[in-house]
């Protein structure tokens, strides 16, 4: 097995739908560590262009390249969306999935997975059918199926769009300890206190191309196309 995933980089890289470019040209690439974050309108093309990056979209034209073959790449990068997918068993079953996916043997993956439902605070419940949690719970279920299997890259689209302030900043804790463990963070999010909590670098996108990607605080203090000033500001952006 190789080292390490990424970088990961997009080389002239468009999704197109339709007649219509929804993503692209797009040349850029991230490297090994740090949390960056994807904010922008909605439409923008943040959700499509994580699913490129997990391979989930495919490119019409460009490409997008690891450092790793293909088979590797996709064993080492875990993906949390906003509406969290549940199946239908037990909370810790929900957990342990992944690694069972991953020929890990069933006890050793039970164990472990009764470690991340400890950790993310739902202990008591974890032998019940997911389908009953409320829905931070579920997402904190989907982060801990998400990082149980150690992924060198985590994405996250909006994960904290349905939840409450407390429950909020508990996955926030989560991505901030997976972030401290040596996972890279790619994610996107309409709560710019959120991005300013969590992230390193900002990516402004704006009709599917990447209008500014600059330190967060110099992002948001010194924003330099009129399309990010609008819509720090809360304008609406046409
Ligand atoms: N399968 C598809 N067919 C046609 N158009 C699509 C398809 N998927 C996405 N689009 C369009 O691509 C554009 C980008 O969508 P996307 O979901 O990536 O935006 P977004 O930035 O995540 O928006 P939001 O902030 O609302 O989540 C939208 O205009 C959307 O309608
Ligand atoms: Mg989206």
């Amino acid at each position: 097995m190789v080292e390490t995933i990424l970088p990961v980089e997009l080389k002239n890289a468009i999704v197109r739908k339709g007649e219509k470019d929804i993503i692209g040209p797009l040349d850029l690439s991230f490297g090994a560590t740090g949390c960056s974050i994807l904010i922008g309108p909605n439409g923008a093309g943040k959700t499509t262009f994580l699913r490129l990056l997990h391979g989930l979209e495919r490119t019409n034209s460009g490409a997008v390249r690891w450092a790793a073959k293909k088979s590797d790449v996709f064993s080492r990068q875990s993906f949390v969306f906003q509406s969290p997918v549940v199946l239908r068993r037990s909370g810790i079953e929900n957990i342990a999935y992944p690694l069972y996916v991953r020929g890990v043997a069933k006890k050793a993956a039970r164990t472990e997975a009764e470690k991340w439902i400890d950790e993310i605070g739902l202990g008591d419940v974890g032998c019940y059918d997911a389908h009953v949690f409320s829905g931070g719970e579920k997402q904190k279920l989907a982060m801990a199926r998400a990082l149980i299997t150690k992924p060198e890259v985590l994405f996250l689209d909006e994960p904290t769009a349905n939840l409450d302030g407390a429950s909020t900043l508990e996955i926030e804790r989560l991505i901030l300890a997976a972030r401290e463990a040596g996972t890279r963070i790619i994610m996107a999010t309409h709560d710019f206190g959120q991005a300013k909590r969590l992230a390193d670098e900002i990516l402004f996108m704006y009709r599917g191309k990447i209008r500014e990607r600059k330190p967060t605080d110099a992002f948001f203090n010194t924003p330099e196309t009129e399309e990010a000033h609008k819509f720090i500001r809360g304008d609406l952006l046409l």
